[in-house]
């Protein structure tokens, strides 16, 4: 899908920062251009924020672009966090974590007073599942067991490969067990969320309920359509 209607999305998201801010800095092609958007208003603006990266390469990206970047354990509360979604449902759930990066950048929404989710409309679905895989994070110790009893879950209970063939590593040091489901999609996401967390070994998924405030989505008319919950 066309990088314009993601910046698009990216660049209204960015113009709710505002000065002092602690802002979340999400993971993905999209989230990066809420990145870039950041730091040009910093630059031109002089806009002073505080930025709490959900991944690695987001830590890198902000920092290269002058950005200042601290950890969670330095600024716990985020007063609004920018990221993108692999799926977005009429309830405004979601499913996250095709980049990988599902974990923190979880734990960032939650920490957020207001999660703006930015996407293009090929992530706007009926039912979540029927588009994306739903990720799921493992420790690596138990990702057999863990996939045996995703299995009972979903249709089919894939461990992530890298692109060199190698299985794919989280920045946590975790792997990733990547759920299909049948063209129903996910029935209930609250109840699966739930199911899937309590396997043991799983440290997270990427069901992300109730967790986002506002849905912004890139438009062909170059206009962007703004959900608030
Ligand atoms: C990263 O782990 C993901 O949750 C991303 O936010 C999601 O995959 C969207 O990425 P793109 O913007 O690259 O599609």
């Amino acid at each position: 899908m066309s990088d314009r209607l993601k910046e698009l999305a990216a660049t209204k998201a960015a113009s709710y920062v505002q000065d002092g801010m602690v802002v979340g800095l999400g993971t993905g092609s999209t989230a990066d251009f809420a990145i870039r958007a950041l730091g040009a208003r910093a630059e031109e603006e002089g806009l002073e924020v505080q930025c709490v990266p959900t991944s690695d390469a987001s830590a890198r990206l902000g920092e290269s672009l002058g950005l200042d970047i601290q950890s969670l354990e330095d600024q716990p509360v985020i007063d609004l966090t920018i990221d993108g979604a692999d799926e977005v449902d009429p309830q405004m759930d979601l499913v996250k974590g095709l980049g990988g990066a599902l974990l923190r950048e979880k734990i960032v929404a939650a920490a957020s007073t207001r999660e703006v989710i930015i996407v293009d409309p090929s992530k706007v679905v009926d039912r979540l599942g029927t588009r994306s895989p739903l990720p799921v994070e493992v420790v690596p110790f138990a990702w057999s067991l863990a996939q045996m009893r995703l299995m009972e879950l979903s249709r089919l209970a894939d461990l992530r490969q890298g692109s060199t063939g190698e299985t794919f590593v989280t920045d946590n040091g975790n792997f990733i067990i990547d759920c299909h489901f049948d063209e129903a999609g996910i029935v209930n996401a609250k109840e699966l969320e739930l199911a899937v967390n309590a396997i043991p070994g799983v440290v997270e998924n990427g069901l992300f309920v109730e967790l986002a405030d506002i849905i912004i989505i890139g438009q062909d008319d170059n206009q962007v359509r703004v959900i608030e919950r």
